[in-house]
Order: C-alpha cells, then sequence, then structure tokens
C-alpha cells in the first residue's frame, strides 16, 4: 500500500501531485505544439458529425458533470456550438428529445456509471452520435460509445476525484479548440495562441503545486467551519461547484457552490463572521464584477479566500487571504483553479481525521442505479 502511494501519506495527495504529468500524458500524440496542431483522430474521423450537430448534449454524473459544465463554456465559446449539459439520471428518465442531428458525448471517469451508461444507450437508439470521454481503458461506456477518446490519467484510487477531473477537461479542451479552428470560429492566431498556452499548463501546474504548505495553513484556519461557500463565475463557475463538492465529500462539511453573481438571490443571506466563502476571481473572467461581490462579502463579515492571478493587488487588499494562480487564458484557468480547492479539501480533511481516500457512504464508481 506504502508503495503504490508512491510516498505520499494518501492516494488522493498522489494523485493531485500526479496532474502535471497525468495531463502531459492526456497531451501525448494530440498536441502538437511545436506545429500548432491537435491531432485527434476520433474528432476527425467524425468532424461532420460535430460540425452539423444541432447540438451537442453532455451527459455525466458527479465531478464528470461539472467538466461537462466546463466544457459547455469551451464548446460554445470557442467553436460556437450550442451545447446542453445533463445529470445523466435525469436526463434518460424525463423522455428527452434527441434526434439523429445531435451529437451527445458521455464523460465518465470509471466507464462503469450506471446512469451514464443508460443515458447513452438512450441516446443511440434515437439515432445520436454518441461520444466517450473515459480514463479507463475497455470500460462499458468506452466500448458503448461510437467513438470517443481516452483521458489517461492512469488509475485514480481515492475516491474524490482529482487528476480525472483535470484530464477530462484537457481533452474537453482539445475537442473545443479542434472544432473551434474547424469551422472557422476561432481564427488561426487565436487558434495558435492558445496552443500555446495550453502547452504550458503541465509546467504551471507543477508550479501551482508548490503553494501547498500556504493552502495547508488557510486550512487550518478554516477547519472547524460548519458552512462554506464557494463562487466563480463563467469558466469558474463549475469549479466552484467542484471546488464545493471535493469539500464535502472528504471532510463532511456542508459546502455549496454558486455563480458569483447569483449569491444575491439567496446564499448571501447566510453571510456571517463564521462562513468561509472561496473566490475565484481570476484577472481576465469578469473581475471587476466578482471584486464587487467580494466587497458585498466583506461588508457582512464573511471570511473571503480567493484564488487570483499572480501579480493581482486589488482582491488582496480586501480579501482575508488569497491564493495565486499562473497567468494564461480565462478558458484554461479552470486547470488551474482547480488545484487550490483540491489541496484545501484534502488537508482539512486530513486535519479532521477524516478517510480521505474512502469516505464514508461513498463509492469510486456507482455501478446502481
Ligand atoms: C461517484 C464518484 C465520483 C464520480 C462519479 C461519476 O460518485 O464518487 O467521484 O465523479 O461517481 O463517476 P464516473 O466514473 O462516471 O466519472
Amino acid at each position: 500500500d506504502q508503495i503504490e502511494k508512491g510516498g505520499y501519506d494518501h492516494f488522493m495527495l498522489k494523485e493531485i501531485h500526479e496532474q502535471p504529468k497525468a495531463i502531459t500524458d492526456t497531451f501525448r500524440g494530440r498536441m502538437l505544439a511545436d506545429k500548432n496542431m491537435i491531432k485527434m483522430s476520433s474528432v476527425d474521423l467524425n468532424l461532420d458529425k460535430f460540425l452539423n450537430a444541432n447540438r451537442i448534449i453532455i451527459v455525466a454524473c458527479g465531478t464528470s458533470w461539472h467538466a461537462g459544465l466546463v466544457a459547455e463554456y469551451l464548446f460554445e465559446d470557442m467553436a460556437r456550438i450550442p451545447v446542453e449539459v445533463e445529470y445523466a439520471s435525469e436526463f434518460r428518465y424525463r423522455n428527452p428529445i434527441i434526434t439523429e442531428k445531435d451529437v451527445v458525448i458521455a464523460i465518465s471517469q470509471s466507464g462503469e456509471t450506471a446512469d451514464t451508461l443508460a443515458a447513452i444507450k438512450l441516446a443511440k437508439s434515437k439515432g445520436a452520435f454518441v461520444y466517450g470521454v473515459c480514463n479507463v481503458v475497455g470500460s462499458s461506456i468506452a466500448r458503448e460509445t461510437h467513438s470517443g477518446a481516452y483521458t489517461h490519467a492512469g488509475p485514480e484510487i481515492g475516491v474524490a476525484s482529482t487528476k480525472a477531473f483535470t484530464t477530462q477537461i484537457t481533452v474537453l479542451t482539445l475537442i473545443a479548440l479542434k472544432l473551434g479552428k474547424a469551422n472557422g470560429s476561432l481564427s488561426d492566431q487565436a487558434f495558435k495562441d492558445y496552443i500555446q498556452k495550453m502547452n504550458r499548463i503541465p509546467k504551471q501546474v507543477e508550479e501551482l503545486l508548490k503553494i501547498d504548505d500556504h493552502v495547508k495553513s488557510i486550512a487550518a484556519v478554516y477547519k472547524d467551519a460548519k458552512n462554506c461557500l464557494y463562487l466563480g463565475r463563467g469558466f469558474n463557475f463549475p469549479v466552484a461547484l467542484e471546488g464545493a463538492l471535493k469539500l464535502k465529500e472528504i471532510s463532511y462539511i456542508h459546502a455549496e457552490g454558486y455563480p458569483a453573481a447569483e449569491m444575491k438571490h439567496g446564499p448571501i443571506a447566510l453571510i456571517d463572521e463564521n462562513m468561509p466563502i472561496f473566490v475565484i476571481a481570476t484577472n481576465k473572467g469578469h473581475y471587476e464584477k466578482v471584486v464587487s461581490n467580494i466587497q458585498e462579502i466583506k461588508s457582512r463579515a464573511g471570511k473571503i479566500i480567493a484564488i487570483v492571478t499572480v501579480g493581482d493587488t486589488q482582491v488582496k487588499e480586501i480579501a482575508d487571504h488569497t491564493i495565486e494562480i499562473p497567468d494564461t487564458q480565462e478558458a484554461l484557468t479552470p486547470l488551474l483553479t482547480t488545484i487550490p480547492f483540491q489541496l484545501l479539501s484534502y488537508h482539512i480533511a486530513v486535519m479532521l481525521n477524516k478517510n480521505v481516500d474512502q469516505p464514508r457512504n461513498l463509492a469510486k464508481s456507482v455501478t446502481v442505479e
């Protein structure tokens, strides 16, 4: 067991630290940065289906559903293709409208989630083209889909998903970029710029992981919180949801993720001096709006822990704690902003003496309906 953990105390921590390598493995053979190209035969061979799709419907559960939400922002922004993201369990039972002109993307780490598998079968029966994004090679979902891409994250043992999530986002970003280039939504220059920035992500994640001690010290301050709020906007709204999910899963602290602007329609009523609020405030994503959300929190005495872009000064003045991420395109920031949240949940759970790798009541893969 100790050997398998590679010197780390838990699989989760090992898997968090494996992300630079996992993302590099996801790139392998696909990301040809020196040629400004992305090679993915599963997309090239089905290009007409993607480009002529009425819409893309993404089905998934849990963390994979959050990766799907990031993909919605990516596909719509980069490739201008309408996207709907569905919980597989809701989708399959509501008599959904699916046609032969729809493309369904199923996202699943294990490739065995019963609801996702059933949603795929339903979509196939209606004539949709079904594409899978799975981690486990040869899994049921990988076999059931018409085509797909593996994330190549390697085995994920910790029940709380970490590297599977970032590699799912990696694959989905590559697809969005490819489609955006193919249908002309992205100019050659914009595409090139994305490729170069994307190619730097593994190194930036590696750099970012050095903040571990800083995050640990923040974890020590907030470990006894009873409720936490996670806020983000745009590409980082799903990251807020995922941050809250990570905390719930392994530390059993109640946490909610919310789009920052929606705060005033409810969660603001909960804010007092006992409420830590984790806010993603990267410098290109509606920054001023998020700053004003942070001010609203401050004036209600909430504790603010903000994820900011390196060099930030404005949020630093208001927040109780800041965590810096390296600079990149806003669309690529989910691959960075999610890392501090993983570390934070990990450290809180360890400090609370919880079973990090096998939290109570949760299963790595839910193969029952
Ligand atoms: C379970 C796991 C989660 C995972 C979800 C979907 O709830 O505990 O970590 O996100 O299933 O699993 P999948 O294998 O389909 O991605």
